[in-house]
Parts: C-alpha cells; sequence; structure tokens
C-alpha cells in the first residue's frame, strides 16, 4: 500500500528521573521492556517500517528489540527535536504520514494509534496530535488553543506562564506529521527555553505560523497514554498493564480468583479452565494447559506445564510438567527439570536438571540433581543424590519400579537397576542390579542393661561432686 504509516520512537534518552543504571526504555512491565509494548502498538495499527532513535544505552536497547526494527543513533540527548532530526535520513521522504511516538508510553493501543492515523488522514492535517485531559497535568506539556479552539501550539511546563499551566488538555507525545512539513519546521527549532533542549513541540507553532493544518485528537482513557518519567509512573503503568492481561485471560476461559494477587507476564500462555489462586507470579515464556490448577502461592518461570497438572506452594523454573502431575507445597524444581505424566513432587522437594519418569514419586524432603529416573519409581523421605565432588556434577541413575527408602544416599555416578530395592538408610556408592536388594548401613546391636548401669554409674559420679 502506498500509504503505509511509519512510525518513528524516540529511546534515546537516559531517564533521569527513573534514577536508574538501566536505559529508562528498558525498564521492564511484565516481563517485556516497555518500549516494546510501544512498537508492537505501532505495528499493530499498520506501521510496516518502524524506526528506533537510541542513545543512552544504545548497544543494549538494540539489543532487547531485536529483528524487524531499524535504528539510528542520536550520540548527545538534546531534546526530542533534535532526536526526530536525527533520523531525517531514514525517514525524512517516503509515501504515507509519520507516526512519532515515545518509548516511555507502554500503555498506547494499536486502535487509538489507528484512530489518530485515520483522523490525519480524513482531515488531511500536516500535523495531527494526540492529547488527553488530566486532572492533574504535572509533567506534561500543555495543549494551546486559540479562541476559536484551534491548536496553536504546545507550551512545556517549564516554560508555561501560570494561565498555561492552568489548562488541562495535555501532549501525550502521540502524533501523526506530513514528513516535509515536520522536517522543515524541525530545522527552524531554537533551544532557547527553560530546559535548553531542541523540543519537538516546538513544531506544532511553526507549522501553523507556516500556514499548515494542525489538528488535534482528543483520547478520553487518559491512562492509556501515560508517560512513564519516575517509578511510581512504572508501577502505575505495570498495574494497568497487569489488568489488561489478566482480563484477557479471563475472558479467554481461565479463572483468577483474585486479579489484585495474581501476575501474569505479557507472554504468558493459559488453557481453559485452568484456575490462578492467589499470590502467583507466573513469568516469561511460560505455558499452561487446560485445567490445571496453579497456587496459592505459586512462582513459575520460563516453563511448560501440561493439563490437570496441581501446583501450590512452589517455585519452577525453566522446567517441564507433564499432564496429571502434582507439585508441592514447597518444592522448588529447577533449570532442566522434566517430570512426567502423573508423577508426584511432594512438600519440600528440590530438584534439578532432573527427568522424574510418569507415575515416579519424589514425595518428602528430597535433593534429586542430574537424576534420570524411570517410570514408577518410589523415593523414599530423606533421599538425597550426592550429585557434586566440588568440581564436577555426576549422574544418578533409578530405572523403571525401583524403590528407594528413606534416607538413601545415592553417590553419583551410580545406577539402581530395574525393580531392585535399596534399604533406608544406606550410602550407595556401587550400581544395585536389577532385582536385588541393596543395604549398605551398619548392623544393628542391642546392648542389653545398658541404660541401667550407665545410670548408675552417673549418680554415683554425682554424688561424689557434690
Ligand atoms: C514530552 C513532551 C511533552 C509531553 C510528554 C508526554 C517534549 C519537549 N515534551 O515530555 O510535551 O507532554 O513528553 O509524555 O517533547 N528522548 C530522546 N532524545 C532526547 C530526549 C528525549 O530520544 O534527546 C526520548 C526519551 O527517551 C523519551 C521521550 O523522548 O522516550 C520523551 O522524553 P522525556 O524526557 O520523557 O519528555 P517529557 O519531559 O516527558
Ligand atoms: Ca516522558
Amino acid at each position: 500500500m502506498a500509504d503505509t504509516a511509519t512510525a518513528l520512537v524516540l529511546a534515546a534518552g537516559q531517564g533521569t528521573r527513573m534514577k536508574s543504571r538501566l536505559a529508562k526504555v528498558l525498564h521492564p512491565i511484565a516481563g517485556k521492556p516497555m518500549l516494546a509494548y510501544v512498537t508492537s502498538a505501532a505495528r499493530a495499527a499498520g506501521a510496516e517500517d518502524i524506526v528506533v532513535v537510541v542513545g543512552y544505552q544504545g548497544e543494549r536497547v538494540m539489543e532487547a528489540m531485536g529483528e524487524g526494527l531499524r535504528f539510528v543513533w542520536q550520540r548527545e540527548q538534546k531534546g526530542t527535536g533534535h532526536a526526530v532530526l536525527q533520523a531525517e535520513g531514514l525517514v525524512g521522504k517516503g509515501e504515507g504520514p509519520l507516526l512519532v511516538l515515545y518509548g516511555d508510553t507502554p500503555l498506547i493501543t494499536s486502535d487509538c494509534l489507528a484512530e489518530l492515523l485515520t483522523k490525519h488522514r480524513q482531515t488531511a492535517a500536516t500535523v495531527t496530535i494526540l492529547t488527553t485531559e488530566l486532572p492533574r497535568p504535572r509533567g506534561y506539556g500543555r495543549v494551546i488553543r486559540d479562541g476559536a479552539g484551534r491548536v496553536t501550539g504546545i507550551v512545556e511546563e517549564a516554560d508555561a506562564t501560570p494561565e498555561q499551566l492552568a489548562v488541562k488538555e495535555v501532549n501525550t507525545g502521540i502524533y501523526c506529521f506530513e514528513r516535509e512539513a515536520l522536517f522543515d519546521a524541525l530545522r527552524e527549532v531554537r533551544r532557547d527555553n527553560a530546559q535548553g533542549e531542541y523540543y519537538l513541540t516546538d513544531v506544532i507553532g511553526l507549522i501553523m505560523e507556516r500556514g499548515g493544518k494542525v489538528e488535534a485528537l482528543q483520547w478520553e482513557d487518559s491512562e492509556s497514554v501515560l508517560g512513564v518519567n519516575d517509578r511510581i509512573d512504572l508501577a502505575r503503568a505495570a498495574a494497568l498493564l497487569r489488568g489488561r492481561i489478566l482480563e484477557k485471560l479471563m475472558l479467554s476461559g481461565v479463572t483468577v480468583v483474585d486479579p489484585t494477587s495474581t501476575y501474569v507476564d505479557a507472554e504468558v500462555r493459559i488453557g481453559r479452565d485452568s484456575v490462578i489462586y492467589p499470590m502467583t507470579v507466573l513469568e516469561g515464556r511460560t505455558v499452561i494447559g487446560e485445567g490445571t490448577v496453579i497456587g496459592p502461592g505459586a512462582r513459575i518461570k520460563d516453563t511448560v506445564i501440561g493439563s490437570g497438572v496441581r501446583i501450590v506452594d512452589s517455585t519452577v523454573e525453566e522446567s517441564r510438567i507433564g499432564d496429571g502431575a502434582t507439585v508441592g507445597p514447597y518444592s522448588h524444581l529447577r533449570r532442566g527439570t522434566v517430570v512426567g505424566e502423573g508423577a508426584k513432587i511432594g512438600n519440600y522437594a528440590e530438584i534439578k536438571g532432573s527427568v522424574i519418569g510418569a507415575r515416579s514419586k519424589v514425595s518428602h524432603h528430597s535433593y534429586i540433581g542430574d537424576a534420570r529416573l524411570g517410570e514408577g519409581v518410589n523415593i523414599g523421605a530423606g533421599v538425597v543424590t550426592v550429585n557434586y565432588d566440588g568440581f564436577d556434577k555426576y549422574q544418578t541413575d533409578v530405572e523403571d519400579g525401583a524403590f528407594i527408602g528413606c534416607n538413601v544416599n545415592l553417590v553419583a555416578p551410580v545406577k539402581v537397576e530395574r525393580e531392585a530395592y535399596v534399604a533406608a538408610g544406606s550410602t550407595i556408592t556401587k550400581d544395585v542390579p536389577e532385582g536385588s536388594l541393596a543395604v549398605a548401613r551398619e548392623r544393628q546391636s542391642n546392648i542389653s542393661g545398658w541404660v541401667r548401669r550407665f545410670k548408675r554409674r552417673k549418680s554415683r559420679n554425682d554424688n561424689r561432686d557434690s
């Protein structure tokens, strides 16, 4: 299409008000950098070509954003107008309007951008500004209109008169421009203002003076154009985005028992009739099947979980959990754990880099590291795989149907073959053959009458001392 929009996203600023070592636009919200929400909204509104202006921590920004975008450097951050000017070579010419957005407005929706584009085209404007009314417009540029209600310019808060400060209509920092008029005006912008910066907002007045057509679209839902400048804004934006994510899940058939204490990252997928109980955090690329019950009290990161699974009060990272398995309470499944169908990981288990076969049970107080458990294996209470000698890690194999008694140490590398038994309290250092019982502990001996003799001796000593 000849006049598809191009988007230019400004992301070169440090974000001084964040008081952070991390560039503002990289601060994550629901598992994604703030900037990624802006570029996604632009993409969904039909912008095929998206150019991002980078500067502060530019390398990191480019790395975090990845494919499908073009980047241009603004080496010194001399203001939003200066930032746009750096992109002239990439977006100065070409068909279609230029959407300009700031990387710190993560709640912007594609619907809103699409409406802005529509209004811009229908009114044949030179520039269309997205504005909104705020009861407390602190920090935003004010939209100045003449007696007839036409927009004549934008005044930054630092430069505004008391009357201008009283204006409730603010600049959202989202605009749609005719390219030539934008760059012609930009070259005229000076930095003689309170902040000594080249303001993009100054082009509005300049376009007006040159006989351009300035339009504005006033957006009702002011939350969706919230600019994030400090960490209070960040928390507000995160809460709003979280609400959106949870509402989408609920409408798709997931029960979220208490949305106020449930945190789900943007990329997480959850199947129908799954139930998420309070105090649950689902992070990264976690995928959950149908009819699975998570929480209360679960933290799950980058994990694929089947259907009909039950996880309570546990932490699970970079693992896979098969259909019908149960985990918790109080278990920690670490990177590389694979739990088979119908398996049971019980109270206080730590499992790392291990495969737990279907229907196997690790029910109580165990550490299983670098192990392969077959199907139908029973691990008794307090079993520990001794997998580390201070230098290297070693593997433990427990084959199908084996039974490991309570308080057993399996000193790796070691193998317990099919259907074998290991007696409680054993320290196993040699492989256990199929079908046999391994006992590796001192035999018990009972010394009769010992307690009576011991106590008599003790009380004689006491009498002598006193
Ligand atoms: C800006 C607007 C203000 C508007 C508000 C909306 C200007 C002069 N002011 O103010 O009218 O109400 O946004 O949220 O435009 N950036 C660069 N290079 C720079 C400076 C900034 O790339 O040299 C980027 C920043 O990374 C940020 C965005 O531009 O993503 C906006 O900059 P910021 O300093 O937050 O502007 P505001 O003071 O919020
Ligand atoms: Ca801002």
